[in-house]
């Protein structure tokens, strides 16, 4: 009864929230400019491009040139480079052309599967020589001296990194604001948030900016970005990428965060994720073929956990458009995808924040370019005189950490483990659980300060440590973004890129600007 009645008071109180921001951002609106016609061959997936490359059907110095031609015309509206290579880009590439030119065997290609094709990546991975700064002002002129893990590996498939974007501060809030560079600003609604923490390479992505964007999901830094831009998103299996150069992390300790890709083509995040995880490829099944019939399929409507905002009508009509056509595709009602509810998802948030305690990274460490410890007490008076260095975003998470209870250790563990014991009983090697995403598509700049908790949807899976495809379902009446969650269990991946394939027909990505 409580909480039917507060769930109502919720709905109008977002209700509210929405129309007093609407007023701010709407007259902010900019609309991307529509692809030229000179940069068609950005709309092609990484995978086919590098195969154009590989058969001299397309120079990689023009392709590098194109990107970054389209990155200086979309990026004035969307704030999401924070740092360049171009010149040394276009020298790689003509450095890969010339190789091709001389003729090389094909045993050549096989570990270069992205040879020639540019790629950008979030700033909180290094990449040699450029800014590496996290968005803190105690790193604002940092640079990275080496690259990071995944970015070594990315490069040594052949890829060439051109540019790095922006995140929120050591990548902890759901937009991507810091006080060195400012806000980025979603490509399909420039007063809205493209989401954080990888906000800078969906804006980029979604905009036909960067063939490969490069991000990383620890609470959702990966899947959000890709469903407010309307994106395929994949988190492979936690355990199986490295995390060393990111964040300003070795790499050695343990995390429940996965070094993961958003894209326009689904096509491309099995073989980048292959890329990144290296030698535990093998580990996990992502070039696994599946039948789309041998999938069997559960779905939860909505969470019970009051802290989150309920979802929205078009994003409940989203999911019960996706059971119906999977009901109707059915060979027999056996078939028929199944609800799944367990008491664990009534406590999403909690069960992150347990999570988070498990990390090595400290917040307010870091935020100090660990020369010593933020403290909520001493910078919320210095925000109110406009004297600290950090967002607002960034000291409410120092007030969570600092000043609010612990979450009952043993009970988050207990629950954690029941929930995934449970999930992966119901599914088996070949059940996906279709799983919301968000409460609402992407939010007005801001406005998430007032739903801190919304992202625990996201948030839950990475506690599971389960690997989750986010899929785009196409376009609400307003034009955002719709899109679901598939998930899985451990090393599944396979199951969630094929129904990823299937739900296409539901609408898939669809790009903020004229493509042709
Ligand atoms: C931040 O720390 C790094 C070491 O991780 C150091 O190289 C860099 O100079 C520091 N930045 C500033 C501005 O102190």
């Amino acid at each position: 009864m409580f909480r039917q009645a507060f769930l109502i008071f919720r709905y109008y109180l977002d209700l509210v929230i929405d129309c007093i921001f609407a007023f701010f951002w709407e007259g902010t609106k900019q609309k991307i400019p529509d692809l030229d016609p000179r940069h068609k061959i950005l709309t092609e997936s990484a995978v086919s491009l590098a195969a154009k490359i590989r058969n001299k059907q397309l120079k990689s110095e023009d392709l590098v040139r194109t990107c970054i031609e389209r990155i200086k015309t979309v990026n004035p509206m969307l704030n999401a480079v924070v740092d360049e290579r171009y010149e040394n880009a276009l020298n790689d590439a003509r450095a890969v052309d010339e190789i091709i030119a001389r003729g090389v065997s094909e045993d050549y290609f096989k570990d270069k599967p992205f040879l020639g094709v540019p790629f950008t990546s979030k700033e909180s991975h290094g990449v040699a020589g450029l800014l590496n700064t996290l968005g803190l002002r105690a790193r604002q002129h940092t640079k990275a001296p080496e690259d990071a893990e995944c970015v070594r590996l990315l490069r040594a498939a052949g890829a060439i990194p051109v540019a790095v974007t922006n995140v929120p501060e050591v990548n902890k809030w759901q937009e991507s604001r810091n006080m060195v560079f400012g806000q980025t600003n979603n490509p399909h609604h420039t007063g809205r948030t493209p989401g954080g923490s990888s906000g800078g390479e969906a804006a980029l992505m979604a905009a036909v900016a960067t063939p490969i964007a490069l991000c990383s999901d620890i609470g959702g830094s990966t899947r959000m970005p890709a469903f407010f831009c309307g994106l395929y998103g994949l988190i492979p299996t936690a355990g199986h990428t490295s995390f060393k150069g990111s964040t300003l992390r070795d790499g050695k300790a343990p995390t429940m965060a996965s070094i993961s890709f958003v894209s326009r083509h689904l096509e491309d995040l099995a073989p980048l994720t292959a890329v990144v995880a290296a030698d535990k490829a093998k580990q996990l099944t992502l070039d696994k073929k599946v039948n789309i019939q041998d999938i069997k399929f559960f779905y939860t409507e909505q969470s019970q956990d009051i802290r989150l905002s309920p979802i929205c009508g078009e994003l409940r009509e989203a999911m019960s458009k996706v059971v119906k056509k999977l009901s109707s595709a059915a060979s027999s009602t056996d078939r028929a995808p199944k609800p799944y509810y367990h008491s664990g998802l009534d406590y999403m948030f909690s069960l992150w924040r347990h999570g988070m305690t498990k990390e090595a990274e400290v917040f307010s460490r870091v935020l100090t370019n660990n020369t010593g410890t933020a403290k909520a007490w001493v910078e919320i008076p210095k925000k109110l005189l406009g004297l600290s260095e950090y967002t607002l975003a960034a000291i409410l998470k120092l007030v969570d950490d600092q000043w609010m209870p612990r979450t009952n250790p043993k009970w988050a563990e207990k629950l954690t483990d029941d929930l995934k014991q449970d999930l992966i009983n119901t599914l088996g090697d070949s059940g996906v659980l279709l799983f919301p995403s968000a409460p609402a598509p992407a939010p007005y700049h801001y406005s998430l300060l007032l739903r801190p908790y919304n992202f625990a949807y996201w948030g839950i899976c990475n506690a599971l440590h389960l690997p989750v495809a986010q899929v785009p379902l196409g376009l609400s009446s307003a034009g955002l973004p719709l899109g679901i969650q598939v998930v899985a269990a451990p090393r599944q991946e396979g199951l969630c890129l094929a129904a990823a394939a299937w739900l296409r027909q539901l609408g898939g990505c669809v790009p903020p600007c004229r493509l042709e």
